[in-house]
């Protein structure tokens, strides 16, 4: 019996890893936590039903692009099982219309040690998207004597999860912004939810996103599933959209963070690094002025890289300023194809989910 499970941050050496999967992918219809995030002037508002299958089949060739690149190296590849992601779904809570996607496999799964979580995502289509991953996690759970398979509280997901009329068609950046920094969110607190992509692993550290995706509740939550841990909320509130961390606060290597300039880490959570001599550094601009077509994320998936080792990163191929930056940084950079991928939800580090990274729990904030 072997070790299969085992990672505790975004820097270690990576020795296994899922990487997502396009098929059958959906935009979802309307529901109360996905408005919010569909920017205003989004060419997706008001579409939902299957994506078109050539971006399905571009998609899955970046992802063949990645797998390739990992495989090379050495790093094994486990692979979801996609379900027919356009079925209609429902719990005794909540109705649903459509399901979504196994991309990007971030947001489902938090890989800390030897555990891996599938999240409380407040996506109400992202509800049963779990199941694509547990083939794998069936397997780990036969191979490995130590794997510890978890599943957070499910949210309940009903009316009462959301504030209503949160989100209006008038409402302009500005006031996105001052929503943002007034940590005022789509979802309520009547119960922890959270997706993984929130969550950044820094061994004894989690630094949890508080915004549209993430809640207070789920920050108490991990504080008592992890007594041993310190949980710090943060939040960034130049974000208009806040969800997920990936693309906003990095991790390269122990001591140095890239850090979105648009969306600086206000103090007091910056002093945390700087008294611990971690160097917090802008991220270069991405190569880009607007994302591909049909895609939710920002531009700033630039700087959503995928980390091998302390040395050695990969970085999408055409974002050439944040490859240059990487590369003064000290790191070897690897370019991969990826962007037509970017629709299904994500980067380099989206698309992915640790499995095992060498090294152990260390205390990089005593
Ligand atoms: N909210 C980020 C941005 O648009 C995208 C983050 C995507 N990350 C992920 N794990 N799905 O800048």
């Amino acid at each position: 019996m072997a070790k299969i499970v085992s990672s505790w941050n975004d820097w270690d050496p990576l020795k296994r890893v899922i990487v997502g999967r396009c098929d059958n992918s959906v935009i979802p219809p309307e529901e109360p936590a996905t408005s919010e995030k569909v920017p205003v002037d989004s060419e997706m508002r008001g579409m939902w039903g299957l994506r078109p299958l050539e971006t399905v089949e571009r998609g899955n060739e970046c992802l063949e692009n990645l797998v390739k690149i990992l495989e090379d190296r050495g790093v094994v590849v486990d692979r979801p099982t996609p379900l027919q992601w356009n079925q209609a779904i429902g719990t005794p809570d909540f109705r649903n219309d459509s399901m979504m996607t196994c991309m990007p496999p971030r947001d489902i799964l938090l890989t800390i040690g030897n555990e891996i979580m599938a999240a409380a995502n407040s996506f109400r289509c992202r509800y049963f998207e779990y199941l694509a991953y547990w083939p794998l996690m069936e397997m780990y759970f036969e191979q490995d004597p130590d794997f510890k398979w978890t599943q957070a509280p499910r949210p309940r997901l009903t009316d009462k999860s959301y504030k209503h009329n949160y989100y209006d068609e008038k409402i302009t950046l500005e006031e996105r912004l001052e929503r943002t920094a007034a940590k005022d969110f789509v979802t309520t607190e009547v119960e922890p939810m959270w997706d993984a992509a929130d969550v950044m692993r820094m061994g004894k550290a989690l630094f949890i996103q508080h915004g549209l995706t993430t809640n207070r509740a789920a920050m108490d939550w991990f504080q008592r599933y992890y007594p041993e841990f310190r949980v710090h909320a943060v939040n960034f509130p130049g974000d208009p959209y806040p969800i997920h961390i990936d693309a906003t606060f990095v991790p390269l290597r122990p001591g140095l963070i890239i850090n979105n300039p648009h969306r600086p880490l206000p103090e007091p959570q910056r002093a945390i690094f700087e008294a611990n001599d971690w160097q917090i550094v802008e991220a270069a601009d991405p190569a880009h002025t607007e994302p591909p077509a049909l895609c939710y994320s920002s531009v700033w998936l630039s700087m959503n890289c995928l980390v091998l080792d302390p040395k050695t990163v990969i970085v999408e191929a055409s974002e050439v300023h944040q490859q240059e930056q990487m590369d003064k940084l000290g790191m070897n950079v690897i370019p991969c194809d990826l962007r037509d991928a970017y629709p299904f939800g994500g980067g380099l580090h989206c698309s992915t989910a640790d499995v095992y990274r060498e090294g152990e729990c260390l205390d990089y904030f005593p």
